[in-house]
């Protein structure tokens, strides 16, 4: 596409549907078995934490003396209610260390405020549903990550869709929407290379939401996902500002919940999962949690902390070593066959496992199609958005960090052929349809 496809004149458009559509056909007899879903580590990546086996060497006491082979202690153990503040750039005082995944703990999390209640007697959201005869509605910035949506339809809370830019949410428009219905008592944030944009929040936008619980109706909850708060590539990083100093000196701690997880730093479903809260937050839910639960692993987090202290940023560089090139593979592939032919768009992102990718309105799930069926596996359309629609359908999240950097550059370049064919084709049709 040499010159913009959309000031080709219809015949020669023509062609260049014919060539695109030859160049794809051809991938057919490759056999091609590429993936590029989910947002997994590399097994190389994997590899970066396997000295952690062994690290205890028959030591099993944590740093109050505590026994980690035996029960207790569902606040999890000193050192590693440190790590989780270190990863949140928190107090220790704040963070809960848990079990293996922190996504537990927001579901668990949730699932109490919305039941029980976080803040004292009365303060159940399900009870305020049933008063007003409304539902509970939360904010979900989009495009957004596909599990937080799942955790709200699987517990009947209703989404409301809003913007995310590249400094995160439109404050303006988080507080309009507020002051119309004090049934919306949650926002699902992921404030540092956001799944799947990678935009980080700005401090403003950070300080902005330590102040948003006063426009709420009561009971607000702002979940904070950190989930790639030490995911950077570019070294020494910045840290994120501390949103829970921010809600203390705001005077909403009690509405913030901050989490995090050594899922992508350490091993994927075998790491620790942390929440940070204020203390009247924390043991409301320990109260809850001990319904269900005698105490987290505390061996794995004691491996943990012992193998991470003092090293967290030398281990994200190698982690960085590994996923940069993967990313820099897809973003030479789209800017060589896509850049500057105002068909699509895509973001760039300094850290994290995602690039998201708009089509032209209408799109996505085209593209994903046609990908399949040439066996390149993306994340299904539609999938970055509540209730996985996609009302302009053109989002597409790019997952590059799992596949072989030979196997990510050949994937991108089938995407590329099928985003291009789906764009020429569209635009010829609107042409002979007219
Ligand atoms: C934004 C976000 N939060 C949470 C998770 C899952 O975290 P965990 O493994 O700690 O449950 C992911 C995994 O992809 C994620 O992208």
């Amino acid at each position: 596409m040499a010159r913009l496809v959309q000031q080709l004149a219809t015949p020669e458009l023509g062609q260049l549907v014919a060539q695109l559509s030859v160049r794809y056909e051809k991938y057919r007899f490759r056999e091609l078995k590429l993936d590029l879903t989910r947002g997994k580590p590399s097994t190389e990546q994997l590899k970066l934490s396997d000295a952690m086996d062994g690290v205890l060497q028959g030591n099993f006491r944590a740093s109050d003396g505590t026994d980690v082979r035996n029960y207790g202690g569902l606040r999890g153990i000193p050192e590693a209610r440190q790590l989780g503040a270190t990863l949140m750039n928190t107090r220790p005082e704040w963070v809960m260390a848990g079990g293996n995944s922190s996504l537990t703990l927001m579901h668990q999390l949730v699932h109490a405020a919305l039941s029980h209640g976080l803040w004292g007697a009365g303060s159940a959201w399900s009870d305020e549903a049933e008063a007003s005869g409304r539902p509970i509605r939360f904010l979900c910035p989009v495009p957004g990550y596909d599990r937080h949506f799942t955790i709200c339809e699987s517990l009947g809370i209703e989404m409301v869709n809003v913007a995310i830019g590249p400094d995160g949410p439109d404050l303006a428009e988080l507080e309009l929407l507020l002051a119309d219905d004090p049934n919306i008592k949650g926002i699902w944030c992921i404030p540092k290379y956001s799944n799947p944009t990678g935009c980080v929040y700005s401090d403003a936008v950070i300080r902005g939401l330590a102040e948003l619980p006063k426009r709420a109706g009561r009971n607000f909850l702002i979940l904070w996902d950190n989930a790639y708060g030490v995911h950077d590539f570019e070294f020494p990083a910045r840290p994120l500002p501390d949103l829970m100093s921010y809600a203390d000196a705001a005077g909403t701690a009690d509405h913030v919940a901050m989490f995090t997880s050594t899922s992508k730093i350490t091993f994927a479903g075998g790491g620790i999962g942390f929440l940070a809260a204020s203390a009247a937050v924390l043991s409301a839910f320990e109260k809850r949690l001990s319904a269900s639960t005698i105490g987290p692993d505390k061996v794995n987090q004691l491996r943990h902390a012992r193998f991470l202290d003092g090293r967290i940023e030398d281990h994200m560089r190698a982690h960085a070593e590994l996923v940069r090139p993967r990313f820099d593979a897809v973003l030479e592939r789209l800017e060589r066959d896509l850049g500057g032919r105002e068909i699509a768009s895509w973001t760039r992102p300094s850290g994290g496992y995602f690039i998201s990718f708009d089509t032209m309105p209408g799109l996505a799930r085209e593209v994903v199609k046609l990908a399949a069926d040439v066996g390149v596996a993306l994340t299904p359309a539609g999938a970055t958005f509540t209730y996985g629609k996609d009302p302009d359908d053109r989002n597409i999240r790019l997952a590059p960090t799992f596949p072989s950097v030979a196997d990510v550059t050949a994937a991108t370049e089938v995407f590329t052929v099928c985003v291009q064919l789906a764009t020429a084709r569209k635009l010829l049709l609107s042409r002979t349809d007219r």
